[in-house]
């Protein structure tokens, strides 16, 4: 379905934006993986098996000149570029006490900055492909959590984003949202349920959160990526898709 389509996921090095590669990597697209450092990035390629359908393109999206320098050579490497996937996120918790400068910075900076800084270098290339933009949202786009003011606040932003841009690209290109709810990933697992005095007792109360009482899989959140960026969804743009087993839907 995505024959030669040309792709840059970031921050795919592991996780959801793993996944996502490997979705876009079995439909037939080419895709540009970024992780921080060469070497995870390098990793994650290898995991894939490797072979010139995958572009490693190692880089921080922290910054604007970060940014600017993952999606220059993305474009280059793929000869353009017909779908930016802006995944790339991390999560601290911090009550509004304990929510320093640096917090705040390393958060906005990753999660919000990042995504814009990314599709802003993009989207010449992406005028050109009449291509489109997923962004990476979360239940936190649209529900406050007490401790993670500051994530939720980024992600809020991640979702704004792309529905002001769907307005302003249209009609060349469409941009949508992803909002995931808790996904089995490190991000999930490593740094948050195994970090609890009682890792099995926090598992069960995520799970419980669901509707669908457990955590999502990192290739349910990949499915959601591919049909927004698909030609299928080509009426669809400043959505907001929610993949979170009925955590938003109520209680
Ligand atoms: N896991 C969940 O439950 C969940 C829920 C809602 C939303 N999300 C969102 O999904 C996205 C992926 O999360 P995940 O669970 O796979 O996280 P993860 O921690 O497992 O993976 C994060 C990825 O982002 C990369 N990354 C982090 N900082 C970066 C930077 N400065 N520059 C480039 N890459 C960077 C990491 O190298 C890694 O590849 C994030 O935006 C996250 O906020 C996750």
């Amino acid at each position: 379905m995505f024959e030669n389509k040309r792709v840059l996921v970031t921050g795919s090095s592991r996780g959801i934006g793993f996944a996502i590669v490997k979705a876009f990597l079995e439909a037939g697209a080419r895709v540009a993986v970024n992780g921080r450092t060469a070497e995870s990035t390098e990793s994650a390629i290898a995991k894939l098996g490797g072979g010139d359908q995958l572009m490693p393109i190692p880089g921080d999206v922290s910054s604007v000149a970060g940014c600017e320098a993952i999606v220059a050579t993305a474009i280059e490497s793929l000869g353009g570029m017909d779908i930016l996937v802006n995944n790339a996120g991390i999560d601290i918790g911090a009550s509004l006490e304990e929510g320093d400068e640096a917090v705040w910075d390393a958060i906005m900076n990753i999660n919000l900055k990042g995504t814009y800084f990314c599709s802003r270098a993009a989207v010449k290339a992406l005028r050109e492909s009449c291509g489109n933009i997923v962004n990476v949202g979360s239940d936190s786009s649209f529900m406050g959590t007490a401790d993670m003011s500051i994530y939720c606040a980024s992600k809020g932003g991640v979702l704004m984003l792309a529905r002001a841009w769907s307005r302003e690209l249209a009609p060349d290109i469409r941009v949508n949202c992803v909002c995931p709810g808790f996904v089995d990933t490190d991000m999930v697992r490593r740094d948050y349920i195994d970090q609890a005095d009682d890792p099995e007792e926090l598992l069960s109360q995520v799970e419980d959160y669901a509707a669908l009482k457990r955590l999502g899989r990192p290739e349910e959140i990949a499915a959601a990526v591919l049909y927004l960026a698909s030609e299928q969804a080509g009426f669809v743009t400043g959505s907001a898709l929610s993949i979170d087993g009925g955590l938003t839907a109520g209680y």
